[in-house]
């Protein structure tokens, strides 16, 4: 019989604050470096880029001796596929994900939500997950509607009986050295008042983020079917994230 998996919407109503990046960075973490069983659901239709970067990935591996060398050192070391990445819309995602979980054994499942999630359908998605991961960035706009979007969630979720989704999570992402400090600072103390749950990991702002296997280098980052590199992964936050996200999903690695 399949286990149950856990289901996690990635979901912030601003854009470009590291969504679909994140989600495929600790995927590939999480599935090749932790031994967890990972799935995505990419609901960021119709262009589903993540459903593309797997097909760019396959593509640049399979024309690239030193990539197909990773692969082929990656499969002997954990005997492992690539993760499937299942394009849907967002307010399908729920019975997407549900369909991946009664024919595979995952222990979790990511949901890659769009930009946009003002439709009734998108908040019925959000309300039926797990649990909610939301990558902020301290920029004024973004906090605000991030902050007036997840209260009214969580409100939602306070006074409705059996609502599957126990918690929004947030983390901070692309923090740069000096120029938001006072804004990062700000926010954290207005989340700490309003009793959310914040990641003590934080993520920098890092160039490396662009880095794609297609690119023909060695340095890469952000790939579908291997996790970043030791010395890529040095100092990107991303270890740290997903060990915290570990012990709060209460993930059992198998
Ligand atoms: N910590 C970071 N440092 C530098 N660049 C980052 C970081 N996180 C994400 N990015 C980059 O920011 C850009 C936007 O990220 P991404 O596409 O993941 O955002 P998104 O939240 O999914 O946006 P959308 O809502 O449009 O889907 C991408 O080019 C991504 O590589
Ligand atoms: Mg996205």
């Amino acid at each position: 019989m399949s286990k149950e998996p856990l289901f996690v919407a990635v979901s912030n109503q601003k854009g470009g604050v590291g969504k679909s990046a994140l989600t495929v960075v600790l995927s590939s973490y999480l599935h090749f470096e932790k031994n967890l069983n990972v799935a995505i659901i990419d609901c960021d239709s119709p262009q589903h880029s993540l459903v593309r970067m797997r097909e760019r990935d396959k593509k640049a591996a399979a024309n690239n001796a030193y990539y197909q060398q990773l692969l082929n050192q990656q499969w002997e070391r954990v005997k492992k596929k690539a993760y499937p990445i299942v394009g849907a819309t967002a307010e399908k995602a729920r019975e997407a994900a549900d369909e991946l979980a009664a024919n595979g054994d995952y222990d979790l499942i990511f949901v890659d939500l769009p930009g946009t999630v003002e439709s009734t359908g998108v908040f019925r998605t959000i309300v039926n997950m797990d649990y909610v991961l939301t990558p902020t960035t301290p920029d004024l706009i973004i906090m605000q509607s991030t902050l007036a979007f997840s209260t009214t969630v969580l409100d939602y979720v306070r006074n409705t009986k059996d609502v599957p989704l126990k918690d929004i999570i947030f983390f901070w992402n692309r923090l740069k050295k000096r120029t938001n400090v006072e804004v990062f600072k700000s926010y954290s103390e207005v989340m700490r008042e309003l009793h959310l749950t914040v990641l003590d990991s934080t993520l920098p702002d890092l160039c490396r983020y662009e880095k794609e296997i297609t690119h023909c280098k060695r340095a890469f980052f952000r790939c579908t079917m291997l996790p970043p590199p030791a010395r890529q992964l040095e100092g990107s936050g991303i270890a740290e994230l997903a060990e915290e996200l570990i012990v709060k999903l209460k993930l059992v690695q198998s």
